[in-house]
């Protein structure tokens, strides 16, 4: 898709607006698994975190991929998009024992990820297969927000609790058939990716009865042009070879599974905006959109970097813009950025906007979630509707003064 198609989409649906390629998402993912084509079970749990509309979902169930989730929600969003139970993994951080239960009556692979929940999870329900998450203690990954590998991180079972971990697994006789590790997103190094990988083998070798080890994701995509992205391509080399000798040794069939949400979705993504003042001061030249962080807040929340192009006026003279939100807070996407001329009324495209920016959308300042739109078969398709004043005032209860004023 192209710039005249993304500003038509504009002029069709309003702003500001998602937009997501399909066949973007469709190549990353077969991308990933011609990487590991050497491996003879893999397995993509697509992260839903990352982008959960129901019709993005659909997508991956007609690829064949499984789901990642964190929420008894996000299971039930997997199950009404058509996926089976069996195929999809639930990976929670800190939810009660009530949650992972209901969960798992639905028949849903458990994940578990602290010694309290595995005890006592055991303890009743000794048969329902459960994966356990290892913390491997390695540092990897970009912001500290992200990266959840590392000694103090609240992820995981610690790998220096091994011993009081099987004794668990021992006395309550429970069924461990996956191990799982996921050190945080943005992972630079695949040598350092490889490196925990093996702490998973070794740790896998105290369990006799694993299907699948699941090396969770963190796979980095490149932001601007010339940056830095996960060779994928060389990491599946590296990595199938290492699985293979070490399923022949496992001497059990082993399916390698892995859960990206970033790679799969983030560069489909597009976040359009509409340019409502230019303000030049002292200082800098500021273009405020008809938008904010509560549409996409990523720039807040980690610092990270979104490439701004003016499709309006791509082959404008460019000049140095500081772009801003409406929320009455600071709100910047971007300073002193080179942008081609902004003129009031210019469309502004977001890159990599297809991860961790519509799924963190709120309605903060009141304001409505935007509209998104599939582009599939080279035509936009509406698959989520901008929102409302109904939307916003959906489950408020309205206390009536006047009544209970009444003596
Ligand atoms: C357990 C787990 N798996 C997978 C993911 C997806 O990571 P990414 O979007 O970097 O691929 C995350 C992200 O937070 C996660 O916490």
């Amino acid at each position: 898709m192209n710039a005249k198609d993304l500003l038509n989409l504009t002029e069709e649906f309003g702003s500001a607006l998602y937009v997501y390629d399909a066949e973007k998402i469709q190549s990353q993912y077969n991308r990933l698994t011609s990487s590991f084509s050497k491996v003879n079970r893999l397995r993509i749990n697509y992260a839903v975190k990352a982008l959960s509309n129901i019709s993005i979902l659909k997508l991956f169930h007609s690829m064949g991929s499984g789901l990642d989730t964190v929420s008894y929600q996000e299971v039930q969003l997997g199950l009404a998009a058509g996926f089976e139970p069996s195929r999809i993994i639930f990976t929670p951080n800190g939810v009660s024992l009530e949650e992972i239960e209901m969960v798992a009556e639905l028949g849903v692979q458990i994940n578990i990820d602290n010694l309290s929940i595995l005890e006592q999870f055991g303890t009743k329900h000794p048969h329902i297969p459960v994966c356990i998450r290892i913390n491997p203690h390695v540092m990897a990954g970009g912001n500290t927000n992200i990266s959840v590998g590392h000694i103090d991180s609240k992820f995981g079972i610690s790998i220096h609790q091994l011993p009081h971990l099987l004794r668990i697994v021992e006395n309550t006789n429970m069924h461990i058939n996956g191990i799982h590790m996921h050190t945080g997103s943005d992972i630079l190094d695949i040598e350092v990716f490889l490196y925990a990988a093996e702490i998973l083998f070794e740790t896998a070798k105290h369990f006799k009865t694993l299907d699948f080890i699941d090396f969770g994701s963190g796979f980095k995509v490149p932001y601007k042009k010339d940056d830095i992205e996960t060779n994928v391509e060389e990491l599946g080399k590296k990595l199938s070879k290492r699985f293979n000798k070490f399923e022949e040794e496992y001497g059990r069939p082993l399916t390698l599974a892995f859960e990206p949400g970033k790679f799969l979705v983030s560069e489909a993504g597009y976040f359009l905006a509409k340019v409502n003042v230019v303000k030049q001061t002292t200082s800098t030249v500021f273009a405020g959109i008809d938008s904010g962080f509560n549409h996409l807040i990523r720039p807040m929340l980690y610092g990270s970097y979104h490439q701004i192009e003016n499709i309006s006026n791509l082959k404008g003279k460019e000049r140095f813009y500081s772009v801003v939100g409406y929320i009455c807070e600071t709100d910047t996407f971007a300073n002193n950025r080179r942008i081609n001329e902004i003129t009031e009324g210019d469309i502004l495209c977001f890159r990599n906007a297809g991860a961790y920016c519509f799924s963190m959308a709120s309605n903060y300042n009141s304001r409505f979630k935007p509209a998104e739109v599939l582009w599939f078969e080279g035509k936009g398709h509406l698959i989520r509707e901008r929102e409302t004043m109904e939307d916003i005032l959906r489950g408020q209860v309205v206390f009536e003064f006047e009544k209970s004023l009444v003596l």
